[in-house]
């Protein structure tokens, strides 16, 4: 069985402030979630989230780190940075970062690689434009960014590693993929994790999906056999809709403990 981890991504919002008063609003509605719940925030918030999540359940992650230790990359923040700070969770090759920041594959990958070696537990992004879905080539697309993501991993590496399904027309559109769709797609990156892993890394990976979930459309997805949880944007920004979709996600792993 596969613990679900529900992750925010609240992407360039929030002061530190507002992000301190969103974790302490939070606190109490997910204390008692039976999955992971992270909130993936900007850099500049992390001390503090990190300072507000203190003896909860609530783990902090980044969204964004390079692939190097350090060096003269101004600007940059390395993997080394967020985990002395105790950030647990980083999300790599978001569809936003591959198209304004012209990540690639390959970036993916040595990010990928590097925080796992630091311990960190990597979100990495995957997903089809509408374009791509609209021409049949998402089961393609998906399994190649897969296979290079994952690339030079070892089955006991995988255990560490989550990947966010993030098909990018329904990012921030209101326009969720069906619940089979999510699913369908969603089995097609594990099987491609099979061919490389075998069952091993297949059946322990963890696999999200992301895209306009919400409180109203959370119920459904968690309900699939194959989604593990999801990566939300624009919900995580509000406590309510974020506890929601983590009761949600907790409900679905009950079920799957009585079954
Ligand atoms: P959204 O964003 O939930 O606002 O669509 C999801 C994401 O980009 O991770």
């Amino acid at each position: 069985m596969r613990k679900p981890i529900i992750a925010g991504n609240w992407k360039m919002n929030m002061t530190p402030e507002e992000g301190m008063k969103l974790i302490n609003a939070l606190i109490p509605k997910a204390k008692d979630a039976k999955c992971d719940v992270v909130c993936c925030v900007p850099y500049v918030d992390l001390p503090f989230a990190i300072a507000a999540a203190k003896g909860s359940n609530i783990k902090i992650g980044a969204q964004n780190m390079h692939q190097l230790a350090k060096g003269a990359y101004t600007g940059e923040i390395s993997g080394e940075m967020l985990k002395a700070m105790g950030v647990t969770h980083v999300i790599i090759g978001h569809s936003e970062r591959r198209q304004y920041f012209n990540e690639t594959d390959e970036n993916v990958n040595l990010k990928a690689r590097h925080a796992i070696e630091l311990g960190l537990t990597p979100i990495i992004c995957v997903g089809e434009t509408l374009v791509q879905r609209d021409g049949g080539d998402t089961d393609t697309v998906v399994s190649n960014q897969t296979k290079i993501a994952l690339r030079g991993l070892n089955v006991e590496q995988l255990k560490q590693v989550v990947i966010a399904y993030e098909p990018i027309w329904a990012i921030g559109t209101g326009k969720t993929a069906t619940n089979e769709q999510a699913n369908e797609t969603i089995g097609v990156i594990r099987e491609a994790v099979r061919h490389y892993f075998g069952e091993a890394g297949s059946g322990n990976i963890r696999i999200q999906y992301g895209g306009s979930m919400n409180a109203a459309n959370c119920v459904g997805l968690m309900a699939q056999q194959q989604i593990d949880g999801g990566l939300i944007g624009g919900a995580s920004l509000k406590a309510d809709d974020f506890a929601t979709i983590v009761q949600a996600a907790t409900d679905a792993a009950m079920k799957e403990i009585i079954k």
